[in-house]
């Protein structure tokens, strides 16, 4: 497929691949059967530079584009969709928040180890009682002297522990509903942030998927991120952009799984010759290929339509929800082609599988991008 990439844009998607299939891939199968984090492929991703891909070169970003950062996590998810995640959380929806809305002192103090990757962003928004409905959140923000008091609880925040600067958002106001909620930049470290229980997943299970609790955390006035009352809108916001880095994770876990299968069936005979050579794999892998390129044209168009600065809430929402249903479908016939092989662990699509089931759920579920795209539809 040509998307009439720029140099640049094929240059880093080559540097990519190589990082994802040289570096990454051969220790995929055990970071999941382990369940660890996986440090070592963070410090590949820090020396190639990748992790601030689509910042400026001024806070120590590659300076690229956000397409370039979309392929970046296509191409690892390709491999491990556990290291694709560790760089989506941390790019769109750790470091965003503050390149977008924080000040001029809160980037220079920030972003440069961010991006450099010296240390890694989460997002906190998610609470026991505020999932789908981000608004129900109950973490408060008080306001005492120069500093604001957090109290309450987050969970299922990806790369929580292992993050050093968090994006959290709490109430200030609950009577004024969402514009009541705001952003805060908090340092791991900070008296009173610890973190809670450590789930054990279906899948990406070397993400670190932990519970953030803040118990009087006094945070300094400065670390407000945006003004107070505008957290919502820079939760959404984020998310709009987070959700085409999960539609490319998706999209690189379902073109994985085609690239373990098409060697699989050209090698394995059965009735006296390659299953490749029978009608059913063939439209099999057809359909797969297909829905695979109509997610790219999505999820890359979501991806160009953000840098150009044209509106992208909808294309994100149909990328992530498109992207994900065919990683989930496209997995699945790949362990049916792959028979009783495909199922086992010695393969790696029963791990794809696994970890496709996710991108379904997390940053928005299938049913908030159709209520999303139907709200655009409507309105
Ligand atoms: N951009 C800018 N503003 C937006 C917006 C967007 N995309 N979406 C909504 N807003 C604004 C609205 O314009 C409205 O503004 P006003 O007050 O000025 O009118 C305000 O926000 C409230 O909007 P809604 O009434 O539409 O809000 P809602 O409460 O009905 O929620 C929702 C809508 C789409 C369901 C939203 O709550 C949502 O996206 N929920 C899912 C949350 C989510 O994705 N969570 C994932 C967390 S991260 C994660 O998964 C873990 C990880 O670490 C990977």
């Amino acid at each position: 497929m040509d998307f009439n990439l720029t140099e640049q844009q094929k240059l880093m998607q080559k540097l990519f691949r190589e990082v994802a299939q040289n570096e990454v891939k051969e220790n995929a199968a055990d970071v999941d059967e382990n369940e660890r984090f996986p440090k070592e492929n963070v410090e590949v991703m820090r020396q190639a530079k990748m992790l601030g891909i689509p910042y400026s070169r001024e806070y120590g970003g590659a300076g690229a584009d956000y397409l370039c950062y979309i392929m970046a996590v296509e191409e690892l998810s390709k491999t491990c969709a556990t290291t694709g995640v560790v760089l989506s959380a941390h790019t769109s929806l750790g470091t965003w928040p503050i390149a977008q809305f924080g000040t001029e002192e809160q980037k220079k103090r920030f972003l440069p180890d961010l991006c450099t990757g010296k240390r890694l962003a989460a997002f906190g928004l998610t609470e026991p009682n505020a999932g789908t409905d981000a608004a129900g959140q109950q973490t408060t923000a008080v306001l005492d002297g120069d500093h604001y008091v957090l109290n309450g609880t987050k969970i299922f925040i990806t790369n929580a522990g292992e993050a050093e600067v968090y994006i959290i958002f709490a109430m200030t106001d609950k009577s004024k509903g969402t514009r009541g909620i705001s952003a805060f930049i908090v340092e791991k470290g900070t008296p009173g942030f610890t973190f809670g229980l450590h789930e054990k997943k279906l899948g990406i299970r070397g993400s670190a998927t932990s519970e953030l609790i803040f118990n009087n955390v006094r945070i300094p006035k400065e670390n407000l991120l945006g003004k107070e009352g505008q957290g919502f809108k820079i939760a959404m916001q984020t998310l709009d952009g987070g959700r085409i880095g999960i539609a490319a994770q998706a999209l690189g876990i379902a073109q994985g799984a085609i690239d373990e299968v098409i060697p699989y069936v050209k090698a394995r005979k059965q009735f006296g010759r390659p299953i490749a050579k029978f009608q059913n794999t063939q439209f099999q892998l057809a359909d797969m290929q297909t829905k695979v390129d109509a997610a790219r044209w999505l999820v890359y168009s979501a991806a160009m339509a953000k840098e150009e600065g044209r509106p992208y809430t909808t294309l994100a929402a149909e990328a992530k929800l498109f992207a994900a249903e065919v990683a989930m479908e496209v997995t699945t016939k790949a362990i049916q082609l792959m028979g009783g092989y495909g199922y086992t662990r010695d393969l790696p699509v029963e791990r794809m599988f696994r970890d496709a089931k996710i991108t379904e759920i997390y940053e928005g579920t299938s049913e908030v991008q159709r209520m999303v795209i139907s709200g655009a539809m409507l309105r």
